[in-house]
């Protein structure tokens, strides 16, 4: 505030005055800024961000007897990112993450547990990997099909969705938050090169109201 309280005796009275009224307005004007960035900055919420960058598929077996089941090894890098630049998140419920064939529930993995905090700005990277020698799975004739023909190159389409709730540092809403991660898998067989895989970003479901 020094410049509003000096100025040069050279300059004529009222000019100085002037001068030190407009340096008044220009401090208050910074600081009102100031204040209008920081509410924005804990107001405004800026959803995560959520990518696969990573995942291989090494089994994939379907058995129908003694019940629909699938023998599976998924491996998935995950990173999530914190946007906001003040706000942390806090998961105020386990965030997972279920794995879906043709629409069907297969399995279900943890990613954090409740009450894990992300700093704002931080982008944390996950590793899941899972198998199963048989997992449940309710396929229809439809799924089934739909299975069959996927085997038959390889590829198979899995879903993974995910589902879990925050709050933001400073507000008293919890948010739901619910991803789908589509990916198109090439199977890989041990001792064969590892398949590319492209980064998927995984779509967020509408906020609810106030989040
Ligand atoms: C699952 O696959 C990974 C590599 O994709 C491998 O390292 C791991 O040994 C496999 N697990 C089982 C039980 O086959
Ligand atoms: C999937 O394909 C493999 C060979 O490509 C075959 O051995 C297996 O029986 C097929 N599985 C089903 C359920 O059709």
């Amino acid at each position: 505030m020094r410049c509003c309280d000096y100025c040069c005796r050279c300059i004529p009275y009222s000019t100085r005055e002037s001068i030190q009224r407009a340096c008044i307005w220009f401090w208050l004007a910074a600081v009102v800024a100031a204040a209008v960035l920081a509410a924005a900055a804990f107001t405004v919420v800026r959803h995560v961000s959520i990518t696969v960058e990573d995942a291989s598929l090494s089994r994939f077996d379907l058995a129908s007897s003694p019940e629909m089941a699938l023998a599976y090894n998924l491996s998935l890098t995950l990173s999530i990112s914190n946007r906001n630049w003040a706000m942390s998140i806090k998961h105020t419920k386990a965030f997972e993450a279920a794995y879906k064939f043709v629409d069907q529930q297969f399995d279900r993995v943890l990613i954090v547990d409740e009450g894990t905090v992300q700093h704002a700005r931080e982008t944390m990277v996950y590793h899941l990997s899972k198998c199963s020698e048989s997992s449940y799975v309710a396929l229809g004739s439809a799924g089934v099909a739909e299975y069959k023909k996927e085997n038959k190159t390889q590829v198979f389409e899995v879903e993974v969705a995910l589902s879990g709730e925050v709050s933001y540092t400073a507000r008293v809403t919890k948010c739901k938050i619910e991803a789908t991660c589509p990916l198109m898998l090439q199977l890989t067989s041990p001792g064969t090169a590892a398949v590319v895989f492209h980064k998927v970003d995984c779509m967020l479901a509408k906020p609810e109201k106030n989040c």
